[in-house]
């Protein structure tokens, strides 16, 4: 049972908080491309090594987040020295450099790593256009987890991605991974993000993702697990993009309806524990949490705002 933390979730009543309950942490940022390797001849460490040091301390896990995702990824990356699109090469070699560089320097101390994340269109593409895509075509997913695997042959690898239980792209992951695993690329699980609501996924769509996957021969982790108190796909974003928060109250009616949700994922959960080898929640607490930041205060974790255990934490382990 895992969370994503910050540095700073690392003093007094957090760290209890995670102690206590959990036993793996993962980045919630200071491990990706943008954080860490802001200039290409540099990285900055500190931050991803606290959450190393802090884990190898009180012998918690490590999951790796990410090594290669199309967002917060720095500018140089995708640039020459005047500004012009790199080629192909020159971007893989960078590549290469960036996940061998963390993947060696945390050897032995990250069991497993979000390889590619995000990579799938939402739409009516099969891949992202992202920039990655633009440049390297889709080859920079099998590229990268063949760079992992190279720099620490015992870490598991991990495809991850949102919107897993959505049947057109739940579907075009499973093609792509089945392709990735024929051609014998080094990929071990799939890390399916979790960023639920009060009204999804459903029983069936959560059953149907863990089947299909599970039947590929891959692990399975949910990876960033969160149930917004708004009903939606991905938390429920406000219309006006407002980054302003706004409080909201966190009403009996939502309380109910996320305790059901829980309970529901967690009977799921412990029905297919066979095929599913971790869950991480993304944020320790309703006292932050990333959807916070989507406009109006949420309340997605199964820790309050005193960090107190909510009346869905005991619908989750009283089984
Ligand atoms: O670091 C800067 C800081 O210097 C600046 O003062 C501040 C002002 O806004 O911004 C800070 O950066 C923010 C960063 O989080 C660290 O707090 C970025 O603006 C903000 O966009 C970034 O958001 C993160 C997001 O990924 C980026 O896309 C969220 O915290 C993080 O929870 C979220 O995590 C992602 C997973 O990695 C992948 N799956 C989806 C998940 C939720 O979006």
């Amino acid at each position: 049972m895992g969370v994503a933390v910050r540095p700073q979730d690392f003093k007094g009543e957090e760290a209890k908080l995670i102690l206590s309950q959990f036993n793996s942490i993962t980045a919630e940022n200071v491990m990706k491309m943008g954080p860490i390797h802001p200039i290409e001849n540099k990285f900055y460490w500190k931050d991803a090594d606290e959450i190393v040091d802090f884990a190898q301390k009180n012998k918690l896990k490590v999951r790796g987040h990410a090594l290669c995702w199309h967002a917060q990824t720095p500018r140089w990356l995708y640039v020459d020295q005047e500004g012009k699109t790199v080629s192909k090469d020159v971007l893989l070699k960078r590549l290469e450099n960036h996940i061998d560089s963390v993947v060696t320097r945390y050897k032995g101390k990250i069991y497993a790593y979000d390889v590619v994340n995000e990579a799938i269109d939402d739409g009516q593409n099969t891949y992202r256009k992202s920039k990655l895509y633009e440049i390297a075509g889709e080859d920079f997913i099998a590229k990268s987890f063949e760079y992992a695997h190279k720099a620490d042959p015992k870490a598991v690898l991990f495809y991850n991605d949102y919107n897993t239980e959505i049947p057109a792209k739940r579907e075009k992951i499973y093609t792509m991974l089945k392709s990735l695993l024929a051609k014998g690329v080094p990929i071990h699980g799939v890390g399916l993000q979790a960023h639920w609501s009060i009204n999804s996924p459903t029983r069936e769509e959560l059953e149907k993702s863990i089947e299909m996957f599970s039947s590929l021969g891959l692990q399975i982790q949910f990876t960033e697990l969160d149930v917004s108190v708004y009903a939606g796909r991905q938390g429920g974003q406000l219309s006006n993009g407002s980054r302003k928060i706004e409080e909201a109250v966190f009403t009996p009616e939502m309380e109910q309806q996320q305790l059901e949700k829980y309970q529901m994922i967690f009977e799921v959960f412990r029905k297919y524990k066979k095929n599913i080898t971790g869950v991480t929640f993304w944020n320790l607490s309703d006292k932050y949490s990333w959807l916070d930041g989507r406009g109006r205060k949420n309340y997605p974790l199964l820790f309050d705002k005193e960090l107190k255990p909510k009346k869905a934490y005991n619908a989750v382990i009283n089984f």
